[in-house]
């Protein structure tokens, strides 16, 4: 009897986020890969970050998935190294650089960062959950200790790593590796809209759409997530 392989998934986290942000899928998805979470904490380029991941990842060919920031790291690894890359999963991200209002806005995050980081915190919160889960004491005690374990430099580091992005869009028709789309329906960060475009460029990219589901899908929604990842993960032909 011939059996499967396990693949290497290499997890990208958000803003703010560290390993707690893929909990559910390292614990739910155990019997179907391998998962290694990227440290997206130190770099504070989009570029410098993707050079950290492919330095330290276990393997040299893996699976990718990123979410939100994870997934601006992840394009930028895409162009850096695709040749290591056997599937690519995007969740909850986006291809476009920040619009002049989006800069703006991390400028004045920064800013206020310096002063209470708490308030920033809150008020990303209330735009990451969908907003029946504001009210989840788990959920909201999650996000609230991620960032705070991770603490406003990280912030700062991050927030400066994402304004300074490049517009990827005109990279995506280069993805040739399976590839699978996922977006929070309600996602009020990076909209279904920014999602519908990347399938749109990328050939033979997939879309979930996940109801009842903000912008942190992986926390918000786990079952459905990894029922999109585990069906994904069983297409992806693992070459030595
Ligand atoms: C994230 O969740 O990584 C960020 O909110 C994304 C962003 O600010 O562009």
């Amino acid at each position: 009897m011939l059996t499967r392989q396990f693949p290497h998934v290499v997890l990208l986290p958000g803003l703010l986020n560290d390993a707690r942000l893929w909990q559910h899928q390292s614990a739910g998805l155990a019997d179907n890969a391998q998962f290694w979470i990227g440290d997206l904490t130190t770099a504070d380029t989009i570029t410098g970050m993707a050079e950290a991941v492919l330095e330290s990842a276990p393997v040299e060919k893996f699976v990718l998935a990123g979410m939100s920031m994870g997934g601006y790291v992840a394009l930028e690894i895409m162009r850096q190294a695709p040749e290591r890359i056997l599937g690519l999963a995007l969740l909850d991200t986006s291809a476009r650089p920040d619009t002049p209002t989006a800069l703006e806005n991390r400028r004045a995050a920064i800013e206020r960062a310096e002063v209470d980081f708490q308030a920033v915190i809150n008020e990303l919160m209330a735009k990451q959950l969908h907003p029946s889960h504001l009210d989840d004491q788990y959920l909201v005690g999650l996000v609230n200790d991620m960032a705070l374990s991770l603490g406003k430099h990280t912030f700062i580091r991050q927030q400066k790593a994402m304004s300074n992005r490049i517009d990827s869009l005109p990279f995506l028709p280069l993805i040739k590796c399976p590839t699978l789309v996922i977006c929070g329906r309600e996602d009020a960060i990076t909209p279904l809209g920014a999602h519908q475009e990347m399938v749109s460029a990328i050939e033979g990219a997939g879309l979930v759409i996940i109801d009842d589901c903000g912008h942190l899908s992986p926390l918000e929604q786990p079952m459905a997530v990894n029922d999109a990842l585990s069906q994904w993960l069983g297409t992806i032909e693992l070459k030595a």
